[in-house]
């Protein structure tokens, strides 16, 4: 069986090389250029929740849904496997509007889900509050998707890293991976920062914002370019679980942990690498909070954070092999979806790795494909 490099070690990096491990690779390494899952899937706030987020049924809106519904199976097995609970909570995520904006917003998004037969329930105001009574007083009417979870992604990024750990997946840390030199028809080596040469018999760049960063030698890259876009969070420490489930609304979103935190996210921000937080970005969160729930706002802020989020110019992922060379595979781009993408995404990989397997969502997510082809 080949031996197998993946080149980034967040949740699409770690899910990948679960799912090669189970499908029978022995040799994988994953090369990290920070900390194993603490760069962007440590910064998300793991909501699984596509019907909240799509405007329409799309082939993509698809791919989401088929990713989540993979959670109930990865939360078990990562329990078995390695005594992680990653706090899968199946209670929903309400969508309230606070405008005449968001009204016409959340009813023609109730006719579109309705039509294609998708679980969702139009609340009143007085319904919407006896769901939540900590939302804001302002909020008129909304939708409650019963089937858009949330997941603890960092207990995620645990349970996978241990489940690495127990199988003997290498974990390299603190290494970048620079430059990718190809001789014949293949990728022969990785060339890093501490100068070290790392060879495998195939590669996968898992990069996220980064991918676009590898060099090539005695090639291009043959996918459409990634960019970072940063996401700024906050999060409270409340006395008692004020929520019950995710809030979401056209301006922000909140999301409430089993232990009383209360994250609340994100902004969208092109400002290059700069992962830092900063005061203009912290307003803009409070003032989507407080339109949220006016009394969650008033607890003081325990934590801010920011990661960057993959994106390329169409809005889709990109997953499959890379036409530059023979043994070259991809993941990244995921944007706003890495954590829930992660296991759909792993799994039609691997088989394209292990199998030779295609798919509908590998066709969908072409790394060849010109990049204003789709737009989203
Ligand atoms: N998935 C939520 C975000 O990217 O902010």
């Amino acid at each position: 069986m080949d031996s197998i490099l993946i080149v980034g070690g967040g949740v699409i990096g770690l899910t990948l090389a679960r799912e090669l491990h189970k499908k029978g690779v022995k040799d994988i390494t994953i090369l990290e250029s920070g900390e194993i899952g603490k760069e962007s899937s440590f910064a998300a706030a793991g909501m699984l929740a596509p019907q909240a987020e799509a405007d329409t049924g799309d082939p993509f809106f698809d791919f989401c849904i088929e990713s989540k519904d993979l959670f109930p199976t990865l939360s078990s097995e990562l329990l078995d496997e390695t005594g992680i609970d990653i706090e899968l909570d199946k209670s929903g995520t309400l969508y309230p509007a606070f405008t005449r904006k968001d009204i016409e917003e959340i009813r023609s998004r109730f006719e579109w889900q309705k039509a294609h037969e998708l679980e969702v329930e139009h609340l009143s105001a007085n319904d919407t509050h006896r769901l939540e009574p900590f939302i804001s007083p302002e909020s008129l009417e909304s939708l409650f998707f019963p089937n858009d979870w949330q997941v603890e992604n960092r207990k995620l990024l645990i349970g996978l890293k241990k489940y690495a750990e127990i199988h003997g997946i290498g974990l390299i840390e603190n290494v970048t991976a620079s430059k990718l030199v190809k001789t014949g028809p293949k990728i022969e080596h990785v060339v890093a920062s501490n100068k070290n040469h790392f060879g495998a018999d195939k590669i996968v760049i898992t990069a996220g914002a980064w991918s676009s960063l590898i060099e090539f030698e005695n090639s291009s890259p043959s996918f459409p370019k990634v960019k970072p876009i940063r996401g700024q969070m906050i999060s409270f420490q409340t006395a008692k679980k004020l929520f019950t489930r995710v809030i979401y609304s056209p301006r922000g979103y909140i999301v409430p942990r089993k232990d009383g935190n209360v994250l609340a996210g994100a902004t969208v921000e092109d400002v290059k690498f700069d992962s830092k937080t900063t005061d203009e970005g912290i307003k803009t969160l409070m003032d989507s909070t407080r339109e949220i729930s006016p009394a969650l706002s008033r607890v003081p802020i325990d934590k801010k954070w920011a990661g960057l989020r993959p994106f390329t110019s169409d809005g889709l992922p990109i997953i499959g092999a890379l036409s530059n060379a023979d043994n070259l595979f991809i993941a990244t781009a995921h944007y706003r979806n890495g954590i829930l993408l992660a296991p759909m995404t792993a799994k039609i990989l691997a088989d394209k790795i292990v199998f030779e397997k295609d798919s509908k969502f590998l066709k969908l997510c072409d790394p060849n494909r010109s990049p204003n082809a789709q737009t989203r």
